[in-house]
């Protein structure tokens, strides 16, 4: 998949990954296969993913290809015993998600890394510093807000705010708190216009915690990211970077460490 994020992976293996070579550009449209392999100097381009998978000068896969497609790719990938990493989501359906982790079991190496990028933030790895130094006491609950200017495509549907945004939320919920979900509701507010309104998730933990998740996306005024712990001593909240922009740089204007309440 050549489009938005996979134009960005192949620039980033091309320019920034130091011993990769962007050996070939897959999309189902061969014209954005090679505008993207021209502008990253890829060697080659293809249009059918199951092919280029199998093909004996590629070690590594990216999967930047809609939604559906991300199961059935990481499970060609497996049996191919090349490494991938896949957007997310792994699927929209979990008992699909399943089928690939018992694939990769099966397989006995772990093949499929997903494409959360959360647990890799400064922001979130201090949050869970916080917690497992005992700073905080013991979490309570934690709050996450994900919003979007509007959504990534015309044919978004309430349900994809749960099947394709929330799906980092719940990954960096289980990176911080350490622990699996033992319960989960969803309610939506309407809108005024036929937009995607925004949905709330209230989960509990196998720990007791209490998680709410809000996705809007259609927030109209920015991307808005973060996230509160509460703890029985305290709380903690990511600090996000902010950036403003020049001529040539963004240019970083605030740190990003966490932000203590305790
Ligand atoms: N990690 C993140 O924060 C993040 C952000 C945005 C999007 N995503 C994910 O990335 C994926 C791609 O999103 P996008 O915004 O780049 O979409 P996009 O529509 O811009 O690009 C998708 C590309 O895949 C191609 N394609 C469709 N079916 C294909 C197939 N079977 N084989 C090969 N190519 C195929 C299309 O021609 C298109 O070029 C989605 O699954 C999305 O959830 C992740």
């Amino acid at each position: 998949g050549a489009g938005l994020m996979g134009a960005d992976h192949a620039k980033i293996v091309a320019e920034e990954l130091p011993g990769a070579t962007l050996q070939l550009v897959c999309d189902m449209d061969e014209q954005r296969a090679r505008s993207v392999a021209d502008a990253c100097g890829a060697i080659d381009i293809a249009t059918d993913p199951k092919g280029a998978i199998t093909r004996q000068d590629v070690d590594a896969v990216i999967i930047a290809s809609p939604d559906f497609t991300h199961a059935p790719l990481s499970m060609a990938c497996i049996a191919a015993g090349k490494r991938v990493l896949c957007e997310k989501p792994l699927s929209q359906a979990s008992a699909d998600c399943i089928a690939v982790m018992e694939a990769e079991q099966k397989a006995g190496a772990k093949f499929v890394q997903l494409g959360f990028m959360r647990r890799y933030d400064r922001s979130y790895q201090e949050m869970k510093q916080a917690l497992d130094n005992g700073h905080l006491g013991r979490a309570l609950m934690m709050h996450n807000f994900h919003r979007n200017v509007e959504t990534p495509a015309a044919d978004f549907t309430g349900a994809m705010a749960i099947t394709n945004s929330a799906p980092h939320e719940f990954d960096v919920v289980r990176y911080v708190l350490g622990t699996e979900y033992a319960a989960i509701s969803a309610f939506q507010p309407s809108r005024s216009d036929a937009r995607v309104a925004p949905v709330v998730m209230v989960l509990e933990t196998v720990d007791g915690q209490l998680v709410n998740i809000e996705i809007n996306n259609n927030a109209a005024y920015g991307y808005d990211v973060r996230a509160e712990l509460i703890g029985e001593n305290g709380a903690v909240a990511t600090n996000n970077v902010a950036y403003t922009r020049t001529e040539s740089a963004l240019t970083q204007s605030t740190n990003y460490d966490a932000d203590w309440r305790t």
